[in-house]
């Protein structure tokens, strides 16, 4: 579908969105990765418009600081006082030098799963059909609080009439209007200086746009959504809940028939910005955030959260919480692993139980299966460290670094005080606490001497069972059990 590029899209966003009952403006609120405003410029960004306004009032300050961040392009025009859509977009408009040549697509900050598919379609029938403007309309099962579209015997569109302005029969009316527009930009300058505010808000409707295009004899016309649920506008948390789930449900129904195997879609969660690579394979009760990416055949889940984390081809990462990682290749983590920032397993490595990471690199086929600590850590390949151990990084006000070479073993319970350096090859005691430097091919022992005081059961706690025990023990022959 070849469609011109419009000349600016503009985004309504100065609403207060008092429903919501939140301390963050609505179109700041998140689902799947985004901001719902974020989603509305992703899908209006799909259009290439030659320039991007939103229209920001309501807590202007935080929506323009965002707007910063996420879509540095895109220009805010102020709406200090939110006296209806058309007096908005008068605002955006003005923006923009108060008339722009082109098409002007307009759309609301709230709508987050609108598609760049649907806008291109309404854009490409603006265009086709030389329109003043184009309302995208759906059918709704139920269109409470919706502006309605009234057309007359011919099916021609003539006006929208606002929920709480309309009559009987026009309620009745199930076809909406879904606030967004293709406008002719010259058009639409010159009707909006025509917009009164005589109905029940008070406002400035955008929508009486279209009727005074159509009394001057302009053409108007309509764009039917395939799926009203796209136009939904979000007003509160239960909206937002559902949005969520519907966006959810179709970044992993594009998984699936990408390759990826999603074993239970109602409990697995995603973000826009994750990428999967065939045969991976996301368990029950797992949350895929930022910019993780699963490798081929890599299997994620059950009960994990991975939050911009690298899985190679090939990995395992059972019940883990993983933050700005790096899983290797056929490496494994878990069952109950944390991987925090920095955390970099080369092929075939392994990070097993209760094992929490921060800050290391863990060479290919090294193996820290259970319960320790690595921080600020770079081990070698083939190494092993003992269950139990600690890398014992920070000294109360500064961090260190502990480098373990490699095909070292070192023992279970080792407290590696930092800095410190343990050579290729090394092995180290059970039980010790490593605060020298061990070279290769040493055996570092740091733990007191066992001494047994014989006797002193018997001698300490007459009577008890365990002075009973030591007894029947004494008078059992050797080598027998
Ligand atoms: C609007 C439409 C209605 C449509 C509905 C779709 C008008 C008059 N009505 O109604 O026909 O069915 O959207 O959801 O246009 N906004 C501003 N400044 C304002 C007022 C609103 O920026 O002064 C923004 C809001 O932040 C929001 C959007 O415009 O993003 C829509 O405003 P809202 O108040 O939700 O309009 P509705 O009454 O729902
Ligand atoms: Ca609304």
């Amino acid at each position: 579908m070849s469609t011109s590029r419009p000349a600016a899209v503009v985004v309504l966003a100065a609403g207060e969105g008092t429903r919501m009952k939140s301390a963050t403006p609505k179109v700041l609120h998140d689902i799947c990765g985004r901001s719902l405003v974020g989603h509305v410029l992703a899908a209006a960004g799909e259009l290439q418009p030659e320039r991007l306004v939103v229209v920001v009032g309501h807590a202007r300050e935080k929506v323009t600081e965002h707007l910063a961040g996420v879509a540095p392009e895109v220009r805010t025009a102020v709406q200090a006082e939110q006296n209806g859509t058309g007096h908005a977009v008068r605002m955006g408009l003005e923006e923009l030098g108060g008339r722009v040549e082109g098409t002007v697509v307009v759309v609301c900050g709230d709508t987050p799963l609108l598609t760049g598919e649907t806008l291109r379609r309404l854009s490409a029938t603006h265009s086709a059909d030389g329109n003043a403007v184009t309302v995208l309309t759906a059918e709704v099962p139920d269109a409470t609080g919706y502006g309605r579209i009234v057309r007359d015997d011919s099916g021609a569109v003539t006006a929208i009439v606002e929920h709480k302005d309309a009559s009987e029969t026009q309620r009745a009316i199930r076809e909406i209007n879904s606030g967004v527009f293709a406008f002719d930009g010259a058009l639409l300058a010159d009707a909006l200086k025509k917009v009164r505010t005589d109905n029940s808000q008070g406002e400035e409707y955008l929508t009486d746009v279209l009727g005074i295009l159509r009394e001057a004899g302009h053409r108007v016309g309509a764009s039917v959504a395939g799926d009203h649920r796209e136009i939904a506008g979000i007003n509160n948390r239960v909206q937002l809940s559902e949005a969520r789930r519907i966006l959810n449900d179709r970044l992993l129904t594009a998984a699936m028939l990408s390759g990826v195997t999603v074993i239970d879609p109602a409990t697995t969660w995603v973000d826009v910005t994750v990428t999967f690579e065939q045969d991976a394979v996301v368990h029950p009760g797992t949350q895929l955030h930022g910019a993780t990416h699963l490798g081929e055949g890599c299997e994620v889940g059950p009960n994990s959260r991975l939050t911009d984390t690298l899985v190679g081809a090939g990995a395992r990462v059972d019940n883990t919480v993983a933050v700005g990682s790096e899983v290797g290749p056929e490496a494994s983590v878990g069952p109950y692993a944390y991987l925090r920032p920095g955390s970099r397993l080369a092929r075939k490595a392994k990070i097993g139980t209760y094992v929490e990471t921060k800050n290391a690199s863990i060479g290919e086929g090294t193996k820290v299966p259970h319960l320790s600590y690595v921080g600020d850590a770079t081990i070698g390949e083939f190494s092993n460290i003992g269950a139990a151990s600690v890398f014992v990084n920070y000294d109360g006000q500064d961090k260190h670094h502990t480098t373990v070479g490699s095909h070292c073993k070192t023992g279970s319970d080792n407290m590696f005080v930092a800095p410190v350096t343990i050579g290729d090859g090394a092995y180290t005691a059970a039980g010790s606490v490593i605060t020298k430097d061990v070279p290769a091919g040493s055996l570092a022992v740091a733990r007191g001497q066992q001494r047994n005081i014989e006797g002193w059961v018997a001698r300490k706690r007459p009577g008890s069972a365990a002075a009973k025990a030591a007894e029947a023990a004494a008078r059992e022959p050797a080598g027998e059990g």
